[in-house]
């Protein structure tokens, strides 16, 4: 099939997608699609998630406004099928692929499940497939690795055989289908026909600027805007902890820098976590950094919103000291696990670095998430006999808390807050991150 015939097929909705990939990203890409009347087959290599999702059921369990009613209607249209066998690619016209893209513990791109996509994909190429990545990659990664990869796996040549595309993805846990229909996309296409055709297809699902661009300035621009924001959080952090060491509220100086002309300071707080935030920014440096360009301001950021967990520890071990409890003796009740309120993900959590730190120093942690199985339980229950909380993530149900009863659980009424989520609290040793204090 030609390129022209595609991108007819592609209008009309006759051509059929494949989803690589399931996750967070992937999950919510094949739902739309086949609400927008498409024929999605999703694939992944993880059994348990394939089973829940061919059941109709969302294996994501944080707040998704709208997807597990979406899944399991496409589901049962038969409008979304899934599976784990590669072999049903074959009949796909058009491939996106939604695999983790992390970098490993030297920040460097670890692209093992994105080879391991690229050569199960290969055998099963269509001929005149449009082969579409919306993972996150390093600048440079679609023609270095993607093409060359495909072409060894498929013995077809690009361009020719196959298209190629990239088109990341610009959504957020708890915004999954909010932002998948209204936030505008970079196509950046191989060639300007085949940016044409990916403009065709998203313009099913997204009511949004589709923007035609280059594969590797859709590469640039996501990992810039993601750096872009951790750079800005950075900076936040930054002048949170200078306004702790002179007398000042970071929340305050924040409202009133903002309300300078182009001025957007973002919020300050206890880390940065997630799939993409920590890792994205390593993916914009990375070749750079290779050819020897001296890159500065985005690792020293990376730096600053790294240590953030660790002043969490610093001021719990400032506020214990009020009460004169020494944190290594102390038992500490930590809220939030996740690295985002009312979601169940707590990949690259800043809580996993806190209660590291806190275990080294022989702090005993009792950990509470409403959100993951393995924390969820009674929260007033949960804080008999600690002697401090520090809060982690502002889940809308710790803003509901009610601080009598915590107040009443602790042995000593110490709370950390590390997002601003507390209102004043009255007789307690109450920290805010940014707000200074004196004893
Ligand atoms: N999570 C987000 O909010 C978000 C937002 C924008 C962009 N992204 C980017 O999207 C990509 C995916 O992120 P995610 O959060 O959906 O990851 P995820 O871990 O939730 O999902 C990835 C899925 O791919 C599957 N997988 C791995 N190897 C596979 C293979 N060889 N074949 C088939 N399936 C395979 C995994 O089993 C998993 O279900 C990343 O590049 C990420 O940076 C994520």
């Amino acid at each position: 099939m030609g390129l022209d015939e595609l991108h007819a097929r592609i209008s009309d909705k006759t051509a059929q997608l494949g989803v690589i990939g399931m996750g967070y990203v992937g999950l919510p890409v094949a739902c739309v699609f086949a609400k927008a009347g498409l024929s999605v087959l999703g694939v992944d290599i993880d059994p348990q998630r394939i089973d829940k999702i061919a059941a109709g059921v969302s294996p994501i369990e944080g707040d998704e406004p709208g997807l597990a009613e979406l899944l399991s209607e496409v589901v049962k249209t038969g409008g979304l099928r899934v599976t784990t066998d590669y072999e049903e690619v074959r009949a796909c016209d058009v491939v996106t692929i939604s695999v983790e893209t992390p970098v490993d513990a030297d920040h460097r791109p670890a692209y093992r499940a994105l080879g391991s996509a690229l050569r199960s994909l290969g055998p099963v190429m269509k001929p005149g497939v449009l082969v579409i990545v919306e993972s996150t990659l390093a600048p440079g990664t679609m023609m270095s690795l993607v093409k060359p990869v495909l072409e060894d796996a498929s013995g077809k040549r690009a361009g020719e055989h196959f298209y190629l595309g990239h088109c990341p993805e610009r959504v957020m846990p708890g915004r999954l289908l909010n932002n998948l229909r209204f936030v505008s996309r970079v196509c950046g296409g191989e060639t300007p026909e085949v940016t044409a055709a990916m403009i065709s297809l998203y313009c099913h699902v997204v009511q949004a600027d589709l923007d035609p661009a280059d594969c590797v300035t859709a590469e640039l621009v996501k990992t810039a805007e993601n750096a872009y924001r951790d750079v800005n959080i950075a900076f936040a952090n930054e002048v949170a902890l200078i306004c702790e060491a002179v007398g000042g509220d970071v929340w305050k100086v924040r409202d009133l820098v903002n309300k300078s002309p182009g001025r957007n300071m973002l919020l300050p707080g206890a880390g940065v976590g997630g799939h993409c935030i920590p890792k994205d920014p390593w993916l914009l440096v990375s070749r750079a950094q290779e050819q020897g360009v001296p890159i500065r301001l985005i690792p020293a950021a990376r730096e600053i919103n790294d240590t953030m967990p660790l002043h969490m520890a610093k001021l719990l071990d400032q506020a214990l000291a009020e009460v004169g409890t020494a944190i290594d003796n102390a038992r500490i009740l930590v809220m939030g696990y996740t690295y985002l309120e009312n979601s169940d993900d707590t990949r690259n959590s800043p809580s996993t670095v806190l209660v590291e730190a806190l275990r080294q120093r022989g702090t005993e942690v009792v950990i509470h998430d409403p959100y993951v199985a393995e924390y969820q339980g009674e929260l007033v229950e949960m804080a008999m006999g600690c002697d401090a909380a520090v809060m982690m993530v502002a889940h809308e149900v710790y803003r509901a808390v009610d601080f009598e009863e915590l107040r009443s659980a602790l042995r000593s009424p110490v709370l950390v807050d590390g997002r601003h989520a507390i209102p004043s609290l009255t007789g307690w040793v109450h920290r805010t991150i940014g707000q200074s204090f004196t004893p």
